[in-house]
């Protein structure tokens, strides 16, 4: 399983519709069945975040929207959800714009990139500027950086690696400890500012802090009608952790597919052609471009950024004719289903067409997980679409990146997002920027 996860995942399905597996020393449930899959997802009463793995993530990101209990998940969403509204979303894309121009703009021709850790680099700072619009000073954004790395690093890993190994004085340990306090600290001070300020600045914290729940009244669930200064803290961690890596993967599996696909590369090569014209990607060309986002699509269900993660029973609950007591591991692994025989032709195969509308529709709920589902689905999910779009049709509008030899693509197991181990590919120039495009 960590050593080729996707193998191992997309062959759970030929032994069954429910399989046990045994992650570490604890046996979880995986459903390879979209039914299944979907029932897990959308009863999260009863199929909730909690267990060993998510104590570990809560005791370094926090008990954020992404990881706390289903019972105080509802008023979190709903604090949070403002934050994505489409207004909103207008302003990040201006962020995701620049961040993509600047990106195709600083590299050569004949160069190699690293694909994933330029993607990275590129995907970080637009949720760090869509986050905080105010300017961070260079020192401060470069800390910030650093510190978001050393954590996602490790994040994936030290929720299915025993604690005891944790708690050893280890450099690697140190480091963790260490950025873990230095968020913390750059956050609060942050947000210590913004109360000051008043104002909204329109990005993501603003929107944090000013968000109120008009339903608090009729709520018997815990908190108030606002998030206090641990739980901003907490929504700012739980962004940055899921809004990075996630991008930088999808984009990376998606130029490597292409890369090994010339018919798909050169049809996405017309439509970017004529839709950008060879200049900069905009925020509003996103609905001018359904081949870019129909390639997303795919990489994604080949390469689901979020490959693993758990729920817990809280009651007796019977799932595919299975009986499974209270406390059992049920692990959600999109790509169980995502490469299920039978549900997708040639599952294996790279087929952007599968998400033309016609096609898109007729696939069961649950057929496509890369988001998650039900009231717990990504929240940055046309937030991660928008991007993702943007940034694949800069880089195809500009470059023709082929992939390089010194490559290892087999996926990293244990990161916070299935990424290829090292993407290295070469640049070659399609189209020089103009003064005038720079400018505009
Ligand atoms: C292609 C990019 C992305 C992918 C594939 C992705 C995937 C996911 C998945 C699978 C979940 C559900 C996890 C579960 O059910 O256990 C999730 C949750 C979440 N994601 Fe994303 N994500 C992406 C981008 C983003 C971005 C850009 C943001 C924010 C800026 C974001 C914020 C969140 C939040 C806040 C949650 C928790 C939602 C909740 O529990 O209510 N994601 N994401």
């Amino acid at each position: 399983m960590m050593r080729d996860p996707l193998r191992f995942a997309g062959s759970l399905s030929d032994r069954g519709d429910l399989v046990e597996v045994r992650l570490g020393p604890v046996r979880a449930c995986v459903p390879c069945h979209p039914d299944l899959l979907w029932r897990v997802l959308t009863d999260d009463r009863t199929f909730d975040k909690g267990g060993p793995f998510f104590d570990r993530v809560r005791s370094t990101i926090g008990n954020g929207v992404g990881s706390c209990p289903y019972h105080e998940h509802r008023r979190q969403r709903r604090l949070i959800q403002p934050s994505f509204h489409p207004e909103r979303l207008k302003r990040y894309a201006t962020v995701m714009e620049q961040e993509a121009a600047a990106l195709t703009d600083e590299w050569e021709h004949g160069q190699t990139v690293d694909v994933y850790r330029a993607l990275y680099g590129a995907a970080l700072r637009t949720v760090l500027r869509s986050l905080f619009a105010t300017r961070l000073d260079a020192e401060a954004a470069a800390g910030f950086r650093e510190s978001v790395e050393t954590v996602l690093d490790q994040l994936t890993a030290r929720m299915f690696l025993p604690r005891t190994l944790q708690r050893l004085p280890l450099p690697a340990n140190r480091r963790f400890d260490r950025a873990v306090a230095e968020l913390r600290r750059g956050i609060e001070s942050l947000v210590a500012e913004y109360r000051r300020g008043g104002t909204d600045r329109g990005d993501l914290l603003s929107a944090l802090i000013t968000a109120r729940d008009e339903t608090a009244h009729d709520q018997a669930a815990p908190g108030g009608d606002s998030l206090d200064d641990t739980e901003i803290h907490d929504q700012v961690l739980t962004m940055l952790a899921a809004g990075s890596d996630s991008v930088a993967a999808a984009v990376s599996w998606a130029l490597y597919l292409l890369d090994r696909t010339p018919e798909a590369l050169a049809r996405l090569q017309r439509e970017v052609d004529a839709v950008l014209g060879g200049g900069p990607a905009r925020g509003g060309s996103v609905p001018e471009l359904p081949y870019t986002g129909q390639v997303i699509m795919e990489a994604l269900r080949l390469y689901p950024p979020g490959w693993l993660f758990t729920r817990v029973t809280t009651e007796r609950t019977e799932l595919g004719g299975h009986q499974l007591p209270p406390g059992t591991t049920v692990a959600f692994c999109a790509p169980a289903v995502h490469r299920r025989t039978g549900l997708y032709d040639h599952p294996d195969a790279f087929d952007p067409d599968r998400w033309l509308p016609e096609r898109a529709r007729t696939l069961p709920k649950g057929a496509f997980a890369a988001f998650g589902g039900g009231a717990r689905k990504c929240a940055g999910d046309t937030f991660g679409l928008t991007e993702s779009t943007l940034l694949l049709a800069a880089v195809v509008g500009r470059w023709r990146l082929r992939r390089a030899p010194g490559s290892d693509v087999r996926p990293v197991a244990l990161s916070t997002a299935l990424r290829p181990r090292r993407l290295l590919m070469e640049t070659s120039t399609r189209h020089a920027r103009t003064a005038q495009d720079g400018q505009s």
